[in-house]
């Protein structure tokens, strides 16, 4: 379907991922397991994204991180605001729920693919796009069609997927490049996929994690963690000398905790956000 509106069935399963280029410490032997290892990690960020419950606004307004998101927020209207022009077509990988689409809308795209692995955040967006989750703010619908995907976007190409939407003018991925830096490999078909499906002089924008800062405050710590009230950061026993290569930048994984609920102590109301995040070398800001 090309450039139509919101495709209910939107899906695909991409081709086995290619072999990783990166470390090279594994023999052949290894190598099955560690696809394996890479498509349960995978598995997992997908289901811990589609377990999170959608919260209220008045829940939302009262978590511990309001203001960590609103100043996310404000990085991602300006970001789109600043290089999104009226009509562009756009590719929004790790879309997540959906919660960027008011802004898209506010830049007055033309078009819009969303991609993310977590199904459940997959059909949040789906609702909100189709507007009953608005429906008490009374907010009118989406100007611009959409098609959203489950998907794996740094697995394998997208560009058959695709065909029918590509090119795109603005392709984005916010808060969620990091998680292809689990292998050389997954980088590489991030940023493949980012250029194969770009119109030639298209314009790619994202946000993740700066590995120099996370560094810092790893080698300031006493122990292997650190972090505040509401998030920590901990780091595994193999990377006690708080060394890394230069050589071997992909794959460096640490824990992630954010405390998205107040009422900390119950455990029913603390979503423990603790993916294994992979760590970039290279920081690449928005
Ligand atoms: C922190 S959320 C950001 C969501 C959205 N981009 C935003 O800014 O609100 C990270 C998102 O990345 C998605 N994600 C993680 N790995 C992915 C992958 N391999 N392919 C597609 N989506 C992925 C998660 O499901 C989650 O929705």
């Amino acid at each position: 379907m090309k450039r139509g509106y919101d495709d209910e069935s939107g899906s695909y399963s991409g081709a086995p991922p290619p072999p990783p280029s990166s470390r090279p410490r594994l023999d052949p032997t290894g190598v099955q397991q560690f696809l394996e290892e890479e498509s349960t990690l995978a598995r997992k960020v997908a289901d811990h994204y589609s377990a999170r419950t959608n919260q209220t606004l008045e829940e939302r307004e009262a978590s511990p991180i309001i203001h960590l998101k609103k100043l996310n927020n404000w990085i991602k209207s300006v970001l789109i605001q600043l290089f999104t022009r009226r009509g562009d077509a756009v590719l929004d990988l790790a879309c997540g729920k959906g919660g960027d689409l008011i802004k898209w809308d506010k830049a007055k795209v033309g078009y819009y693919v969303g991609i993310d692995i977590a199904e459940g955040s997959v059909e949040d967006c789906r609702t909100r796009y189709n507007g009953d989750a608005d429906q008490n703010q009374r907010r009118k619908k989406f100007t611009f069609p959409a098609r959203l995907f489950c998907g794996d976007c740094f697995q394998a190409g997208l560009d058959k997927a695709l065909e029918d939407d590509a090119p795109f003018d603005l392709c984005s991925c916010q808060f969620a490049m990091h998680y292809s830096w689990s292998t050389e490999a997954r980088a590489r078909q991030a940023l493949a996929n980012v250029s194969a499906l770009l119109r030639p002089g298209g314009t790619f924008i994202g946000t993740m994690p700066n590995a120099n800062v996370i560094i810092k405050k790893l080698r300031e710590a006493e122990g292997l963690a650190f972090g505040n009230s509401v998030y920590w950061i901990r780091f595994d026993e193999e990377f006690a000398y708080k060394k890394f290569k230069s050589s071997s930048p992909f794959g460096i994984k640490y824990k992630f905790h954010l405390e998205v609920h107040i009422n900390a102590g119950s455990a029913s109301n603390v979503l423990r956000l603790s993916p294994s995040f992979k760590m970039v070398k290279v920081p690449l800001h928005c």
